[in-house]
């Protein structure tokens, strides 16, 4: 069910964590409607790239997509659909936020993000955004029935374990993404976290994966299997990394970043980590 994927994009984040001023849970809303700054905004990259006209059926349609989707996304953090009954001039779409981040503040999230669209894309009619905390792509071609991950973006921490450590911590990330994932592609909501701790070099690693929910979780799986396939190209000896999709994603790093419970995948003991 995947398609061929693209090449992934990277973006080498300096401190992938607190370099995004994408908005943290309670500060959306408040009135005022901020254009943040995705970590990538992916909308020149077709390889033929497409536009629309103002005041098209595609215009109205992508209007009326970009205010019901975030809407519907407030109550169960994803949403999806075509607008537009008869083609050309459809707008397909969909969003999801972060498995941890629901409510008004994924609205808000989204909002944003389609915001950022309309001012960047230059009436771009195939888009993908990525924060930390939500996602989005729209595009005028049925993206929907064939359930792809593209486009993707990966991102990665610059700083590296040790080299007599990186085998050794690779492999726990493996491990750890791969538990991760398994977890995820079999939980109703297509959301897992987990830790483990790397005596070695006194750190924790933190993890999550997830799909939209809509996915079967043979589907899930193998959308998940198909990021971390692209692991080791990305992320040897970094202490943190993440591939985002449009349909899963999977991300880890060496401070907490997502909210923590009980139902975590718990791999190795933590270590009293400085971080
Ligand atoms: C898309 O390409 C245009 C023209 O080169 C550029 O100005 C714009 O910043 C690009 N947008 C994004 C989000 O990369
Ligand atoms: C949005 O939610 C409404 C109410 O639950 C539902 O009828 C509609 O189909 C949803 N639209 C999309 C695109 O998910
Ligand atoms: C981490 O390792 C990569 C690949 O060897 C290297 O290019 C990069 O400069 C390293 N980062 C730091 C902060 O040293
Ligand atoms: C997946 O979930 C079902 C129902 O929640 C459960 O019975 C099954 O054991 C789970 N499988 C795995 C591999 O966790």
């Amino acid at each position: 069910m995947l398609v061929p994927l693209p090449p992934l994009l990277l973006l080498l984040l300096v401190a992938a964590v607190a370099s995004t001023p994408a908005p943290a849970a309670g500060d959306g809303g408040a009135g005022a409607l901020p254009v943040i700054n995705p970590i990538s905004c992916l909308c020149n990259s077709t390889s033929v790239r497409r536009t629309y006209q103002p005041g098209s059926a595609f215009a109205t349609n992508l209007a009326d997509l970009s205010r019901a989707l975030p809407r519907n996304a407030s109550a169960s953090g994803f949403s999806a659909g075509a607008f537009g009954a008869a083609a050309p001039g459809t707008a397909y779409g969909l969003v999801l936020c972060r498995g941890d981040f629901t409510g008004t503040t994924c609205a808000s999230c989204l909002e944003a993000g389609f915001r950022y669209a309309e001012q960047n894309c230059f009436s771009s009619s195939d888009v993908a955004v990525y924060y930390d905390q939500c996602q989005l792509r729209f595009s005028d071609k049925d993206f929907l029935a064939g359930g792809g991950n593209a486009p993707e973006s990966a991102a990665t921490n610059m700083n590296n374990v040790s080299h007599g450590n990186v085998a050794a911590f690779d492999a726990l990330v493996a491990q750890l993404v791969a538990a991760v994932a398994d977890k995820a592609s079999n939980a109703s909501r297509r959301y897992a976290t987990g830790q483990a701790g790397f005596p070695p070099q006194k750190m924790n690693v933190y993890a999550l994966a997830q799909c939209t929910p809509d996915l079967t979780t043979a589907q899930c799986r193998g959308c998940l299997a198909g990021i971390i396939r692209e692991m080791p190209s990305w992320f040897t000896g970094r202490i943190g990394g993440r591939i985002l999709g449009v349909r899963c994603d999977i991300r880890y790093e060496d401070t907490v970043f997502m909210a923590t419970g009980a139902d975590m995948v718990k791999l190795t003991p933590l270590v009293n980590s400085s971080k």
